[in-house]
C-alpha cells in the first residue's frame, strides 16, 4: 500500500511491522469512523482534518492536511469555533514545514517531545480567547 502523505506515511509502517496490513487497515479506518461519528472530522475543499476535544477544553490536532493555499486557515478558523474548545494543541515532527505555519498563525512553542522511536515532536499550543457577545455582556 502507498501512503501520499508524508506525516502518516512512517507511524502506518511501523504498524504494518507489527501487525498484519488488514489489522493496520482496520485500525485506521475504526479511529476515523468513530471521530466521523462524534463529528470531530473536518472535510472542506482543499482541507482535511482530524481532531479530539478533551474533557478539560484542549482540542487536539491529529491531523491535518491542506491542498489548497488557504484551506489550513479556513479549518483553523472553524476548530477555534468548537463549543467548549479553550485552547488547540497540535504534535508536529520538528522536520516539517508545518512548524513554520503554526508560529505564523500564533501558536507558542509550549515545549518538545521525544517519542520512542527517537524522533523529536514540537508541542505547539494557541489559547482560544472567548469573543463577547453582546449577550454575555448583560
Ligand atoms: C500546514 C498546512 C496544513 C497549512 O495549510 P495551508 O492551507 O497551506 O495554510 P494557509 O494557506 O491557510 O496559511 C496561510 C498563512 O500561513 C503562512 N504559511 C503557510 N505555510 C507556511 C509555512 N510552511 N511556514 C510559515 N508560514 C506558512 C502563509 O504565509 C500565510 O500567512 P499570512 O496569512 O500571514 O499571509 C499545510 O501546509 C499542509 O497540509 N502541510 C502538509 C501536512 C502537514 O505537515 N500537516 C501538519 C502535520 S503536524
Amino acid at each position: 500500500m502507498r501512503y501520499r502523505c508524508s506525516v502518516l506515511a512512517p507511524n502506518v509502517r511501523r504498524f504494518e511491522r507489527r501487525w498484519p496490513r488488514d489489522g493496520v487497515r482496520r485500525m485506521i479506518f475504526d479511529a476515523l469512523y468513530e471521530s466521523a461519528q462524534r463529528g470531530e472530522l473536518l472535510l472542506i475543499d482543499g482541507g482535511f482534518c482530524h481532531w479530539h476535544l478533551r474533557r478539560d477544553g484542549q482540542l487536539t490536532i491529529r491531523e491535518i492536511i491542506s491542498t489548497r493555499p488557504g484551506a489550513g486557515s479556513e479549518m483553523l478558523a472553524r476548530l477555534m469555533t468548537v463549543p467548549g474548545a479553550t485552547c488547540i494543541v497540535a504534535k508536529c515532527p520538528a522536520t516539517l514545514e508545518a512548524n513554520g505555519w503554526y508560529h505564523r498563525r500564533g501558536f507558542a512553542l509550549a515545549g518538545t517531545e521525544i517519542t520512542r522511536f527517537g524522533k523529536v515532536l514540537n508541542i505547539w499550543k494557541l489559547s482560544i480567547v472567548p469573543v463577547a457577545t453582546a449577550d454575555s455582556l448583560k
